[in-house]
């Protein structure tokens, strides 16, 4: 554990919450690495994560006794849930499953950790764990949107394999990553707050489009510029809200990341976050079209017929919908347009159309830039101004246009 930061940011009292998933076992893991990093640990478990694992087991490894029961007389002798609300630094749920999820949306206060939760105004953290269509259905994206909002943080949850056989996203981030998320994010450093208390959303990557069970229409979009520009963001102190398309890079630290596949998932997303967020920048490369309907099965091949017609529908212009929010609940919005020729004549263009505040366009046809590049050139355009950016790293290129958006931010009317 030597090679892990101080406990500085995230205080020495953790109250770790337990819910009943699955991946309860790995909790025990999470408490010992707190303890190894310094922190005092006590455990609150609902009564569904004792099935999964139990309250001795926590107890012996942080010494203290695990708390279970909101209406225990002999524990509130000891220290009252209100106290122990007080106590606490930090409220670390992991793993947070829907049903907990949905009754802290709902801000319910049915049982002890629900309770604690209510009466604490400790930062809050949690680390979600379930089934990946449990993950993605709407009713659990508008909690995880709405626990957001009332100031949660929320750590992953990672795809891959589940433990219900399925494979997406859902399972909870492996201990190492929660203490390591716990411990840098996210304070800005000192200097670095120039967008503290703005809220910056950011949609990135490529979206997939079913056409039957097993296959999709995508395109290359790696999700590099779009993950660069939500660093950049956190870096500078902004609470960063990342709608990511399936890419394989890692969610930064300190940044919210909400997954998506298609372009309609993505849309219902961001036209949720986006009236609360202060600058939305529409970074993901959307499909244009989607199959009017996706095969319920596999389509197969038909003996003597050389072609297969595919019937495609347009999907929603997402950075569009946004900008055409009203103007008290709408955002500064930045797009960025691909291009291979006439860069600035098509960036114009989209720019008006889309009823964008400011877009970065990039010529997608050079060499060695752009499209799975680490590297990218851009000209960044608004109402009155332009400016070139020279070839460097995306993540400077994202400092770069996060100083271009706060300048835009300020000097636009208050809404
Ligand atoms: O694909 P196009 O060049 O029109 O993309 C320009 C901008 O519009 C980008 O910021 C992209 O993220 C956004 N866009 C969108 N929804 C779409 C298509 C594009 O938000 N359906």
């Amino acid at each position: 554990m030597s090679s892990l930061p101080a406990p500085s940011r995230l205080g020495p009292k953790v109250l770790l919450g337990i819910s009943a998933g699955i991946a309860a076992y790995k909790s025990a893991m999470l408490a010992r690495l707190l303890k190894q990093a310094g922190c005092e640990v006590r455990v609150v478990m609902t009564e569904g994560a004792q099935a999964f694992i139990t309250p001795l087991t926590l107890q012996a490894l942080t010494g203290e006794p695990v708390r279970t029961s909101l209406l225990d007389p002999e524990a509130e002798a000891g220290m009252g849930h209100i106290e122990l609300a007080r106590w606490a630094d930090t409220i670390l749920i992991a793993p947070a499953t829907a049903d907990l999820m949905a009754r802290l949306a709902a801000g319910m206060a049915d049982d002890l950790l629900t309770t604690l939760c209510l009466a604490s105004e400790a930062r809050k953290v949690m680390a979600p764990a379930m089934n990946q269509a449990m993950w993605a259905h709407p009713a659990t994206r508008r909690n995880a949107a709405r626990l957001m909002d009332d100031g949660w943080h929320l750590l992953g949850p990672a795809s891959g394999d589940q433990a219900c056989g399925d494979v997406g996203p859902g399972r909870m981030l492996e201990p190492e990553a929660i203490l390591k998320a716990l411990l840098t994010a996210p304070t800005p450093a000192p200097g670095a707050s120039e967008a503290a208390g703005l809220t910056v959303t950011i949609t990135a990557g490529p979206t997939r489009e079913p056409l039957d069970p097993v296959r999709y229409l995508s395109n290359h979009s790696s999700g590099k510029m779009g993950y660069a520009l939500a660093e950049a963001a956190a870096a500078l102190g902004a609470r960063v809200q990342l709608i990511s398309g399936p890419v394989a890079l890692a969610c930064p630290e300190g940044v919210e990341r909400i997954t998506v596949e298609t372009a309609l998932e993505m849309h219902e997303v961001a036209t949720r976050l986006a009236p609360a967020s202060d600058i939305f920048i529409g970074c993901a490369a959307v499909a244009d079209y989607r199959a009017e309907s996706a095969a319920e099965h596999k389509l197969k091949k038909t003996e003597g017929e050389a072609g297969l017609v595919l019937r495609l529908i347009q999907n929603p212009d997402i950075i569009a919908s946004v900008a055409a929010l009203p103007t008290a609940s709408r955002p500064l919005v930045v797009g960025f347009a691909a291009e291979t020729r006439d860069l600035e004549g098509y960036a114009r263009d989209k720019l008006a159309r889309k009823g964008l505040d400011m877009i970065v366009a990039n010529d997608v046809s050079r060499e060695g830039l752009g499209f799975g590049s680490d590297n990218n050139a851009a000209l960044v355009l608004w109402g009155d101004g332009q400016e070139n950016l020279a070839p460097q790293p995306k993540r400077e290129l994202a400092d770069a246009v996060m100083r271009h958006a706060l300048a835009r931010l300020a000097a636009r009317p208050t809404r």
